[in-house]
């Protein structure tokens, strides 16, 4: 018996090995140049939507407050998405024939939510706590940005691993008045934030914290 050869049906992998071995590599380094690269994680990213509403238009130039529509921004994990109803406040009178609205109205009529496309996301192996961050003094635009000059909401940050632990290692270089969290336009003084207008602040690295 002969212990060191392989079996017969290797051979007919074997004029594959070359190319395995070639496109191992090159999923090594793709991993390497795009994978452990913070800012290539969906930035940008900026699906269409089933209705196209503007942020501009009602955050940035109505001047309508986040909270409005995002309800549980302060007390909960998630901020949320409004429901139909919260729009049907202005939209039962406010251009309701409106074809770009139809989608809205066919909602209203069934009852069914709109399908509105998740932005940010993390995965699921993520404990992420919105509470835990608006209601200490991080404003929302650290990590959305301009939502307020967006006619469509893009993704403005990695949501890497990185990229949290940056902000919890310097915090205090960020925080902000807690009433100052949905003001998408504010910044520190000159010469600084006064330290007694905001938290102290000592958010944790430990592993636990996001991973649980
Ligand atoms: C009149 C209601 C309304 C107001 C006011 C509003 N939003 Fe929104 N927001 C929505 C709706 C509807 C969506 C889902 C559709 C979309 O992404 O455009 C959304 C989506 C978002 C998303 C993307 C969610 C995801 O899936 O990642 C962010 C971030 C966001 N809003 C932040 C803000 C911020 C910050 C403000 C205040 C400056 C604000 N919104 C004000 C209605 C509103
Ligand atoms: C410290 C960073 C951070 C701050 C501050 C923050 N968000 Fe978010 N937001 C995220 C992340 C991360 C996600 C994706 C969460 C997920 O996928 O589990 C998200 C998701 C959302 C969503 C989609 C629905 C949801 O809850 O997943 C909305 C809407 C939103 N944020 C609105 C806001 C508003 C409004 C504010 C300010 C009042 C705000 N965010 C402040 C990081 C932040
Ligand atoms: C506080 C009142 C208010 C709320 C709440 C509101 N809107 Fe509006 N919306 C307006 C106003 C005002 C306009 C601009 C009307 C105009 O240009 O004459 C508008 C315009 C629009 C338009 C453009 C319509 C067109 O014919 O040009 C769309 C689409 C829209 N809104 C969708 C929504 C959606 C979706 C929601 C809920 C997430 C929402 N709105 C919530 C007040 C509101
Ligand atoms: C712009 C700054 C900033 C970013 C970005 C950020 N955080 Fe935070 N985080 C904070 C601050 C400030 C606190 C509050 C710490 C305190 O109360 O002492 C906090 C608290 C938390 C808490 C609650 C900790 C506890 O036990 O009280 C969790 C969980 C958390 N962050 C997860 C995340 C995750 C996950 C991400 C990335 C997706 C992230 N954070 C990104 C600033 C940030
Ligand atoms: C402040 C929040 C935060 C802390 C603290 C944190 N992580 Fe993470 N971690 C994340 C986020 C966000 C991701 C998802 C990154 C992504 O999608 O690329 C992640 C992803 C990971 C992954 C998966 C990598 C991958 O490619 O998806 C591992 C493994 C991991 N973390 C281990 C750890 C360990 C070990 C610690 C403690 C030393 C730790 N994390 C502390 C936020 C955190």
């Amino acid at each position: 018996m002969d212990l060191f050869h392989f079996p017969r049906w290797t051979n007919r992998i074997r004029p594959m090995i070359p190319l395995m071995a070639i496109s191992g590599a090159i999923y090594m380094v793709g991993l390497v140049a795009f994978g452990a690269s913070p800012d290539t994680l969906a930035v940008g990213y900026a699906p269409q939507q089933p209705i196209s509403y503007s942020h501009r238009l009602h955050a940035g130039e109505l001047g309508i407050d986040c909270r409005y529509c995002h309800q549980n921004v302060d007390n909960s994990a998630a901020a949320s998405l409004p429901s139909t109803g919260t729009c049907m406040n202005c939209h039962a009178s406010v251009r309701k024939d409106s074809p770009l609205l139809a989608v809205l109205r066919e909602s209203a009529t069934t009852g069914n939510p709109i399908p509105w496309v998740k932005v940010n996301d993390l995965p699921d192996h993520v404990f992420f706590n919105h509470s835990a961050h608006v209601t200490r003094g991080v404003g929302c635009v650290e990590c959305h940005g301009r939502v307020d000059k967006m006619e469509v909401v893009e993704q403005t940050a990695p949501l890497s691993m990185g990229w949290c632990l940056d902000c919890h290692r310097n915090a205090d270089e960020i925080m902000r008045p807690v009433d100052q969290v949905t003001n998408m336009a504010w910044t520190a003084p000159a010469g600084g934030v006064d330290r007694s207008t905001v938290r102290e602040v000592n958010p944790p690295t430990s592993c636990s914290t996001c991973h649980r």
